[in-house]
């Protein structure tokens, strides 16, 4: 069974993906971690979004891993634990420009059709239902207000001891919603067929019941 979850940044749909994977004891393959990986690569390298070969050659040899369940889940880029480091504030600036070049979508899109050949999954990004998995059995968009988003946003960085104030979020979130749908490859948007959820007024076990419940009333069972 594959579930695609999309919506825009802050939306909490990665917190809810991660759950409802847990839940149903299937894989969470958080698309946003691999695009995330290629950025913090390139800024490392000194490779600008503009540079296409640059960008291409590093796609190419460069191995994004995934390993344990959530919540304990990490990600590794060459054999690398970059879980944190792919969180960073200079990472989330830059990753709208690096995720946005074909040949970086090409790639990314292959590697996560490759992973979920095998395995049932909960797959969360921002072109699943529409580009990478259009036949998904199950697709969610979740969206809530970017106010709302900016709130959950300075939450996470007041626990990594970061003070933020909620305008600038906004406009931070304004301006990446902004890039990811009006980008020419794969922009965000909703698949005609995806279910919206708002979670604006709702809780994380609501958004997460919702999802876990849609997918056993099509009769996955979870795994004992
Ligand atoms: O979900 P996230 O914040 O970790 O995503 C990081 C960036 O990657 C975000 O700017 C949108 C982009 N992204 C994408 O373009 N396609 C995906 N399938 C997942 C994320």
């Amino acid at each position: 069974m594959i579930i695609a979850i999309d919506g825009p940044a802050g939306s909490g749909k990665s917190t809810t993906a991660k759950l409802a994977a847990q839940r149903l004891g299937v894989v969470h393959l958080d698309t946003g971690a691999m695009y995330r990986a290629i950025t913090l690569k390139s800024l490392r390298e000194g490779i600008r979004a503009d540079d296409t070969l640059s960008l291409e050659k590093l796609v190419a040899r460069t191995k994004i891993a995934f390993s344990g369940s959530p919540p304990g889940m990490r990600v590794w880029m060459d054999g690398e634990d970059i879980t944190d480091a792919v969180r960073s504030d200079e990472v989330t600036k830059h990753v709208s420009d690096y995720c946005a070049p074909r040949v970086v979508r090409r790639a990314m899109v292959g590697q996560q059709r490759a992973l979920a050949r095998a395995t049932d999954v909960v797959c969360e990004g921002r072109d699943i239902g529409t580009v990478v998995f259009p036949d998904a059995d199950l697709k969610f968009f979740i969206v809530a207000s970017v106010e709302e988003r900016a709130r959950r946003r300075q939450k996470d960085f007041e626990k990594m001891g970061v003070r933020k104030g909620l305008e600038e979020l906004c406009d931070e979130i304004a301006e990446r919603d902004r890039k990811d749908s009006t980008r020419r490859n794969s922009p965000l948007r909703k698949a005609d067929d995806a279910e919206e959820i708002d979670t604006t007024e709702m809780t994380i076990e609501e958004q997460v019941g919702h999802i876990v419940d849609r997918a056993r009333a099509r009769g996955y069972a979870p795994r004992p």
